[in-house]
């Protein structure tokens, strides 16, 4: 009886925790794909609703309609072979199964059906072990975690992995699509409202799986431009002695991994920095890009993503020289 209550306070813990913050389920959707499929949920859901309710009323029905009674010995009236009833509830769920075939192959053909209008935007999506790294091919940027599209445009994106399979999955936004090493695949998207959206690798893809996230924003036409010429600038100069001394460790050390060209051609392990300060998140968003943490992180990144391939010993001064320079790179 302990461990039912346990499971029973366990999944109510579940069901209200669920409600809190800012939920990236499919079930309130940005796009028309999105709605076409929380419409085919909402209606199977309902569907189940109903005949859950109807064979429950008739199942409580039937046991106190034929509870055992004191002083009755008598067997409740058996219906075995009763052809009607067979014949009934045999059709009733063969023609909801048909209902809902038809339903999830139209909801399949309108999810997979190439974009309405021509393509706005063009990015090249590659997963890495554990984040995303986006490259706007035609704009001649490069950045990661956080993918930047204009309302109402056509984004077509193209799905590549440097190293294992992983899943892009921006639920308020698109199904999920593969991200397979040696094969390019393609979806596209098209948001109907501004904002952030939160997306999360969906193919268990090693130890950091669940911290493989991406925010998608979503800008105003005229927030898009100004962030697109933003991301097109080389990376700050220095101005003083303890940035520059934070650029030499960049240059020594850090470039083996990371470039600071924003239009970088080759291709490198770790994320691109020339504008790491006009992020929100890192570590495969899912920290805060603050000064406290990305400090935390030079410290000893293994302990706040154990895993990561990012495995420096650097000296309390090295560390305050990086952050002065990374400061810059806004
Ligand atoms: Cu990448 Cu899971």
């Amino acid at each position: 009886m302990k461990i039912f209550h346990k499971c029973a306070l366990l999944a109510w813990l579940g069901i209200v925790l669920s409600g809190c913050g800012p939920s990236p389920t499919f079930l309130s959707p940005a796009s028309s794909i999105a709605e076409h499929e929380a419409n085919l949920f909402n209606i199977i859901l309902i569907m189940a609703l109903v005949v859950f309710v109807l064979v429950e009323i008739c199942l409580v029905w039937i046991l106190i309609r034929d509870r055992k009674k004191t002083g009755d010995d008598k067997s409740p009236k058996q219906i075995y072979g009763n052809s009607k009833l067979e014949i009934t509830w045999t059709v009733i769920p063969v023609l909801l199964t048909v209902v809902l075939f038809a339903m999830t192959v139209q909801t399949m053909q309108s999810v997979a059906a190439p974009a309405p209008s021509s393509t706005d935007i063009n990015v090249h999506v590659i997963g890495h072990q554990w984040f995303w790294e986006f490259v706007y091919t035609d704009l001649g940027i490069k950045t990661a975690n956080e993918l930047h599209i204009p309302v109402g445009a056509t984004v077509q994106i193209t799905l590549d992995s440097i190293d294992v399979i992983h899943s892009f999955w921006i639920p308020q936004l698109s199904g999920k699509t593969d991200a397979i090493p040696g094969q390019t695949n393609h979806m596209w998207l098209t948001a109907d409202q501004t904002g952030a959206f939160i997306g999360q690798c969906a193919e268990f893809c090693g130890t950091e799986h669940a911290m493989m996230r991406v925010i998608l924003v979503v800008d105003s036409q005229d927030g898009f431009n100004a962030w697109v010429a933003n991301q097109q600038k080389p990376a700050a100069q220095t101005q003083t002695e303890e940035e520059q001394a934070g650029f030499k460790i960049v240059s020594n050390l850090c470039v083996s991994c990371h470039s600071l060209n924003p239009a970088e051609p080759e291709d490198k392990a770790g994320p691109n920095l020339a504008h790491l300060f006009s992020r929100s998140t890192f570590a495969g968003a899912t920290y805060d890009l603050t000064e406290e943490n990305i400090n935390r992180w030079l410290h000893d990144t293994q302990p706040m993503k154990p895993g990561n391939k990012m495995d420096l010993k650097l000296t309390p001064e090295e560390i305050e020289h990086l952050l002065a320079y990374l400061k810059l790179l806004k």
